[in-house]
């Protein structure tokens, strides 16, 4: 597979992927496709552009005519699917735009790899999709019970690759993995928008007690076991990614305080936004494909601190979204009531 087309390429986790796979394969062309969302931003791509074995198109996944000619025009030989509406507080807001992408987007793109017969799909999910856990841990035989309008989308595009794969044989793999941190993260998830306020003394909004529990992961292995499932792994399957690193959202915003060195009085308990919506615990066990020959080559305190300081060092990128306007409304109007001056 020496043509991969990775789709949300200008997002978080795909645009590591890109980096993961330049850095591996030094035969390998990497072609980006993504929708440049608000989610979405050509800084975060700089980097792939030099390497001269990148290239970018600018489109909608749910746009088959797009897709096909991208991947007759460049020969794709295989596709990674991360682009997606991933924020669950804007899923609840409005949830169209997630059915559009994490559902359609997901057939169209399960249409593709059956009529253009490529070698292979594999469609990036999440734990999400099972809902929460208060004891024991999500294996793949996890009864799919998603509880937002984002993890039911999500569902609905696993479901898709799960009956692509019964009715035609398409060679589809899915992944499976819980909360990622590290470069280049939108900063409206926990850790990138925690540390970015931080780093200007602001507070941040902690959802109800904190006491929810999140199952954490460094991007670059969350890379590494989807390039493994790529791979390695069976079509129609699905393969738990995860590197045992639970902690509640109060344990982590203490770390981030200790690694900033910024006072406790920065934390703002709010009323829970996500309401009854809000899991509680998500926990994986990745053993089918640690089975496989992958594991985590990362350990959760060491990659939080380099993620702190990435986010220290590399100001010009978040910096740039933080001041947009559609940012700023959207913090706004989500935080505005409970962080009224300190915006
Ligand atoms: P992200 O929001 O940072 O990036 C998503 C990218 O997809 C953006 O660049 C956006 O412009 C693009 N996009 C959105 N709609 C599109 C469309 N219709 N066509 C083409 N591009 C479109 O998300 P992320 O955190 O990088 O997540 C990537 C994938 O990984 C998602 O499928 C998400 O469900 C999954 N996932 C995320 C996490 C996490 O902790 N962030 C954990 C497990 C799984
Ligand atoms: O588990 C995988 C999922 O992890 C991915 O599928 C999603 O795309 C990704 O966004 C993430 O979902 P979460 O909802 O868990 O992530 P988020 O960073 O939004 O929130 C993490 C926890 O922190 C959650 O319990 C809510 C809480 N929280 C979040 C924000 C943004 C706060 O307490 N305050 C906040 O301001």
């Amino acid at each position: 597979m020496n043509t991969i087309l990775v789709t949300g390429s200008a997002g978080f986790i795909g645009s590591n992927y890109c980096r993961y796979l330049l850095k591996n394969y030094p035969d390998c062309i990497v072609v980006g496709l993504d929708a440049l969302t608000y989610a979405g931003n050509l800084s975060t791509m700089q980097d792939l552009q030099l390497t001269g074995r990148f290239r970018f198109y600018p489109g909608r996944i749910q746009d088959d005519c797009v897709v096909a000619g991208i991947i007759q025009s460049e020969k794709v030989e295989a596709i990674v699917n991360f682009a997606a509406e991933s924020h669950n507080d804007r899923s609840l807001m409005d949830a169209s735009s997630f059915i559009q992408t994490d559902v359609t987007g997901v057939a169209v793109l399960l249409e593709a790899t059956r009529k253009f017969q490529l070698k292979r799909m594999l469609h990036v999910s999440t734990d999400e999709v099972y809902g929460s856990v208060d004891d024991g841990r999500f294996t793949e035989q996890t009864p799919i019970a998603p509880n937002t309008p984002y993890s039911a989308s999500k569902a609905g595009g696993d479901l898709q690759a799960r009956a692509h794969h019964i009715a035609y044989g398409t060679p589809v793999v899915v992944t499976r993995c819980g909360n990622n941190f590290g470069p280049f993260q939108y900063p409206e998830k926990l850790l990138p928008f925690f540390i970015s306020r931080l780093i200007d003394h602001k507070k941040v909004p902690l959802y109800g007690d904190g006491s929810q529990v999140r199952d954490w992961v460094y991007v670059e292995d969350h890379c590494g076991g989807i390039d493994h499932a790529l791979r390695h792994g069976n079509p129609g399957e699905v393969y738990n990614i995860g590197s045992d690193a639970e902690c509640t959202n109060l344990e982590i915003t203490h770390m981030l305080l200790s690694l900033l060195n910024r006072p406790e009085s920065l934390i703002r308990s709010i009323e829970d936004p996500r309401g009854g919506a809000h899991d509680r615990r998500y926990s994986i066990d990745a053993s089918k494909l640690k089975a496989m020959g992958w594991s985590p080559a990362h350990a959760f305190s060491s990659a939080l601190e380099s993620t702190v300081r990435w986010y220290l060092e590399n100001e010009w990128w978040w910096r740039e979204i933080t001041s947009k306007p559609d940012y700023l409304s959207f913090i706004k109007n989500y935080y505005g009531r409970y962080l009224q001056s300190d915006l």
